[in-house]
């Protein structure tokens, strides 16, 4: 087909459509800052946790059961994520998307009130309720906004807008680092404010929420409102004639009204959703199971180990690097794609990861060394903010059409912060029995997600949700082993000529 110049996805992008972005990316914000947040003031939340305990029962808690009442109180936070990224589906489903987030932020005010008072109350139940409370609303939070921002943005810059959400992420994970330090909000009276300040992003983003229309996909495939989806649209582009974007929901809802409910049972029996359901668990795996949060949980363990001087500096540097590859990708991930910048993040992580093994292993005894773990955890970040950091919170969202996207959200969340959870607390753990040979793990599993991303993920960029869910279907009718080329084949020709080519 001679390609047009009209063919082209259109890029417009409208001051309206950043702002309603912006308001669903205080989510990721959100995610980011209470991952974050728990790590500085540990030694504090430890201390009151001992007060607490002199003041009930006339001692102090054993070394162990203080270690105990820590780790439940980072751990319950993953625990709490991951009942609120399963309830993404039902929530959504019953509530739309944008009332859903306005009601998910109920949470964070609630959350951040019990953390806020626990020292007032002397309480330290109130600290892991709220972590719980936290991590649900977190959790929520990481399901809600990649599918809103996904479904508002034209289809040219889904992916740049996609990278937003890991962009929030990251200067949440900043921003608590920075006001977690001693002499601004991380001292022993201020920890219980630096905890509940996330009540303070829910109100701002319950302000601006109504100002933004609710998805025009949802309202128009889901409810049937195609004057209100029209309405929405126009304000979204910009321009009178949204057309081109209305004739598309169209045929995408006219596909889904010929299908059953899509239940999660469903997306793994159904072989047109197997495929698409396995990619996306595997990818938020890779994420995960790249061994980043290791790195984010225990870095300055980390560089200590090494023979780093002032640990906590390299920690700061980087969540510098975080934040300025995160932009990177952003500018990339339309132009690259995203398996490929997938494929060449884990490449770079597994790569770094052999370096940081060599550092970790000679660092004690060999000073210069201790540059070479900062330089390999540096990269390593820098890897992991290039495609396995954005690209897995997004690429579900484009990988499943308006009936299936809700169940595959959530199956896939849960499996990103059941991993989650399990890295948290099995790294220090893992750490004590293999010592400077820890990140060999994650080599090897790096090694092991990059072969399958190669084998059996395609390329989503440029494309519409409909084509991306036809292709599968068109594999999975064919009933081959699906390869990656057979599934780009089968799919109509991609709008936007790819500048890379994808291996
Ligand atoms: C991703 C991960 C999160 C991690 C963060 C680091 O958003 O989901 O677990 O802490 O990246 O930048």
């Amino acid at each position: 087909m001679e390609r047009m110049e009209d063919d082209k996805p259109k890029k417009k992008v409208t001051v309206y459509l950043l702002y309603c972005v912006s308001t669903a990316v205080i989510g990721s914000l959100q995610f980011g800052y209470n991952t974050g947040v728990i790590n500085a003031p540990e030694q504090k939340l430890r201390r009151f946790f001992q007060n607490v305990s002199l003041e009930r029962y006339g001692e102090p808690f054993s070394p162990g059961t203080n270690t105990m009442v820590w780790s439940f109180s980072v751990a319950i936070f993953s625990v709490g994520g991951m009942i609120g990224s399963f309830s993404v589906g039902a929530m959504v489903n019953k509530f739309g998307r944008r009332k859903s987030m306005l009601l998910n932020n109920i949470l964070a005010i609630i959350g951040g009130i019990l953390m806020g008072l626990s020292t007032l109350s002397r309480s330290f139940e109130m600290v892991i309720i709220g972590r719980l409370v936290i991590g649900v609303f977190c959790g929520l939070c990481t399901g809600l906004t990649p599918m809103y921002v996904g479904e508002i943005s034209p289809t040219a810059v889904r992916g740049a807008f996609g990278t937003l959400h890991q962009l929030g992420v990251v200067v949440g994970i900043l921003v608590a680092q920075i006001f977690g330090l001693e002499f601004l909000l991380g001292s022993d009276s201020l920890w219980p404010l630096l905890l509940a300040l996330t009540a303070l992003p829910a109100v701002l983003q319950s302000i601006m929420l109504p100002f933004c229309p609710e998805s025009p996909r949802y309202l128009l495939i889901v409810l049937d409102q195609e004057e209100e989806a029209r309405k929405a649209l126009v304000r979204l582009r910009g321009c009178e004639d949204v057309s081109d974007d209305i004739q598309e929901m169209k045929e995408e809802g006219m596909k889904m009204s010929m299908e059953k409910k899509v239940t999660i049972l469903e997306l793994f029996r159904s072989p047109k959703y197997r495929q698409p359901i396995i990619i996306a668990i595997v990818l938020q795996l890779s994420q995960q199971l790249s061994g980043i949060n290791a790195v984010f949980y225990y870095s300055t363990g980390i560089f200590d180990t090494a023979g780093v001087t002032q640990p906590i500096y390299a920690t700061i540097g980087a969540g510098v690097v975080n934040t300025v590859f995160t932009v990177v990708s952003l500018f990339l991930v339309e132009r690259a794609g995203r398996r490929t910048l997938h494929l060449i993040g884990l490449a770079g992580m597994a790569i770094c990861a052999l370096v940081m093994t060599i550092s970790l292993s000679l660092g004690k005894t060999n000073p210069s060394l201790s540059y070479l773990a900062i330089v390999a955890v540096f990269g390593f970040v820098a890897s992991f903010e290039m495609g396995p950091g954005p690209i897995p919170w997004f690429i579900v969202a484009e990988l499943f059409s308006q009936g299936p996207r809700p169940a595959a959200m959530a199956v896939s969340g849960f499996s990103n912060w059941t991993a989650n959870f399990l890295v948290g607390l099995g790294f220090p753990k893992l750490e004590e029995l293999c010592g400077p040979y820890v990140f060999i793990i994650f080599t090897v599993l790096l090694i092991f997600f990059f072969i399958f991303t190669f084998l059996r993920v395609p390329e989503t960029k440029g494309r519409t949700f409909d084509d991306i869910a036809e292709g599968f279907a068109a594999n999975a009718k064919s009933n081959l082993t699906p390869e990656p080329e057979a599934v780009v084949a089968s799919l109509p020709e991609s709008k936007e000529p790819a500048p890379m080519s994808p291996t």
